[in-house]
């Protein structure tokens, strides 16, 4: 039976359009670069993908800033956000770190040990009966306090501006596109590490670490 070719002419465009789906591919790199400039300036490279608003991500971080700081700059980080969909905030914070980085790059990392000191307070069940513009206002008071004086209403309206939502969604596809599932999520030299979701103690990253030093020397 033949088509009707209007038909035939809608597949055609439909087919088209999936094949277009691009994400948009962003001006740089993913990702907050410990102590900034180039990620690729170490000799090991760790990725780390944290939820601001996960409690595994939390506990992961001493241990991965201790490591970071004994190999420094051996070895180098970069810390994507990734907010998990069953935590209400984790992309409000998530986002509220792209704001902070752009308006003072020295900002991000001290915002993201903010979020993990306060995390409590912003989790599911205390914020049941909280709206958007309260969160947004409370995000905006402590990333402040890491910005810097003056910084809330830059903070509040970077809240409002799409390139920020853009940055934030793209951190997410590219977390999807590596395969993330949970945080935190490691990758050492582009290769994941098992069990994801939980933290690793110091002496689990230097034996990972190490052996992969020694090779370069
Ligand atoms: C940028 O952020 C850092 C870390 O919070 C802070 O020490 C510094 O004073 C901030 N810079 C300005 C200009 O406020
Ligand atoms: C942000 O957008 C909301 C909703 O459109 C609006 O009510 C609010 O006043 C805006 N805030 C800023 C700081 O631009």
């Amino acid at each position: 039976m033949s088509m009707p070719p209007v038909f035939l002419l809608l597949c055609f465009f439909s087919v088209l359009n999936l094949s277009a789906a691009q994400t948009p591919i962003p001006a740089k790199y993913d990702g907050f670069v410990y102590g900034g400039g180039s990620l690729w300036k170490g000799l090991v490279i760790i990725e780390a993908f944290l939820d601001p608003m996960c409690p595994d991500s939390r506990d992961s971080w001493p241990s991965l800033k201790q490591a970071l700081e004994f190999y420094y700059p051996r070895v180098s980080l970069a810390v994507h956000p990734f907010a998990l969909p069953y935590h209400s905030n984790a992309f409000a914070s998530c986002r509220a770190l792209h704001i902070a980085h752009n308006l003072n790059a020295s900002s991000t990392y001290p915002l993201l040990e903010l979020f993990f000191k306060h995390q409590e307070s912003y989790y599911n069940a205390p914020t049941y009966y909280r709206s958007r513009a309260f969160i947004t206002d409370q995000f905006s008071k402590i990333a402040a306090e890491a910005v810097g004086k003056g910084s809330y209403s830059a903070i509040k309206s970077g809240f409002n501006d799409s390139r920020t939502d853009m940055a934030t969604r793209i951190s997410f596809k590219y977390g999807c596109s590596r395969g993330v599932m949970g945080t935190p999520y490691f990758f050492v030299n582009g290769i994941p590490l098992p069990d994801y979701g939980s933290a690793l103690d110091f002496k689990k990253w230097k034996s990972i670490i190490n052996p992969l030093l020694t090779v370069k020397k």
